[in-house]
């Protein structure tokens, strides 16, 4: 039995060293240690043996076995190593390659132009909101006094998601005005931008979805000179000094008096043609409206708990898509939402 646990790790040793692979490495764990493996065959045998002899043979048996754990271990750690160097040679990297640019993107030149708007109101004190873009009619039209039958509500403006027509896109930031009222009370200062939608044909200076802006404040003696201070201080900040407004009188349900305010176009100069045609960035006008507003009317007020003897406040609704065509000198609002990299990389 001497000889036999010797001869086994003789062998056992050899065949370790010759291992070149993790997995032959195994297979000779498993035929020598293993529960049928050959030292364990001659453990089996050690009932035959002397009492005498037991213990000696025992000792033996389990020092064999150590080694050979041993040495497993050792060839396990090197073949490891090797493997290492083997896969470190094989993907070396030459640092000395020139490598691939990675371009850099950047803001969207309409969000450019809605953060700039955004931080002139912040230093103003207004606090910015958002809302959801699918809205009830009720706020969309009749809690801003726009009454069934307007034509305002009819199908073939509005997106609707249902047959009774209670659900929609909104098609303004507007409904904003009352989900702020009815959560705040005066003195309020806000600003909600955000999607609208409207099914208009797409041209120069429409499209079926666009943003808007919304403001509105309201607290004690505000007035009309407070809106067009507001609004022209605005206009100087984003277009400088030198940009030429206009207000004209309008008409809006949920404001009274109510206004509307054009910019001059920035292709055509106010002229309205180009080399003798019709400009096209404001189909002739020499104008280009870029927003709605008013002194909130009483009933909005009222409807939302706010008492229209002792409140006041204005409201505007912004076109980001004009306003950032003016700021950056876009003769086409369609060109906003292409998506073309020729386009977006000259901002
Ligand atoms: N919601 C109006 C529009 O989309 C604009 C507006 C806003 C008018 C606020 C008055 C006050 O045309």
């Amino acid at each position: 039995m001497r000889e036999q646990l010797e001869l086994i790790k003789q062998n056992a040793l050899a065949a370790l060293d010759a291992a070149q692979t993790p997995a032959a490495l195994e297979e000779l764990r498993v035929k020598l240690l293993g529960k049928k493996g050959e030292l364990t065959a001659v453990l089996k045998m050690m009932g035959k043996l002397s009492p005498e002899e037991r213990p000696v043979m025992g000792q033996m048996a389990n020092a064999v076995r150590s080694e050979i754990e041993a040495k497993l271990e050792q060839c396990k750690a090197s073949i490891g190593a090797r493997a290492l160097e083997a896969k470190l040679a094989s993907e070396a990297i030459d640092v000395t390659i020139p490598g691939d640019t990675v371009e850099l993107g950047h803001q969207h030149p309409m969000n450019m132009v809605l953060q700039e708007i955004k931080d002139i109101f912040v230093g103003m004190g207004y606090t910015v909101v958002d809302g959801p873009e699918v809205e009830l009619a009720d706020y969309n039209f009749t809690r801003l006094n726009i009454e069934q039958g307007h034509p305002a509500r009819d199908r073939s403006d509005t997106f609707y998601f249902d047959d009774q027509d209670s659900v929609l896109l909104r098609t303004q930031t507007s409904p904003m005005q009352i989900r702020f009222m009815e959560e705040h009370k005066p003195p309020l200062c806000m600003l909600a931008p955000g999607r609208v939608f409207r099914k208009d044909e797409a041209d120069a200076t429409h499209s079926p979805m666009f943003h808007q802006i919304e403001g509105l404040v309201v607290a004690e003696n505000i007035t009309m000179g407070d809106l067009k201070g507001a609004l022209i201080t605005i206009m100087n900040k984003i277009y400088g000094h030198d940009a030429q407004v206009r207000f004209r009188p309008h008409h809006f349900p949920f404001t009274e008096p109510s206004c509307e305010m054009d910019m001059q176009c920035h292709k055509c100069h106010g002229t309205g043609e180009i080399d003798g045609n019709v400009c096209s960035t404001c189909h002739g006008e020499g104008w280009i409206e870029l927003l709605g507003a008013g002194m909130v009317h009483p009933d909005v007020l009222r409807s939302c708990g706010i008492d229209p003897e002792k409140y006041s406040g204005f409201a505007f609704g912004i076109g980001l898509e004009r306003t950032a065509m003016g700021r950056l000198k876009i003769t086409d609002l369609r060109l906003i939402f292409d998506n073309d990299v020729r386009f977006l990389s000259q901002f």
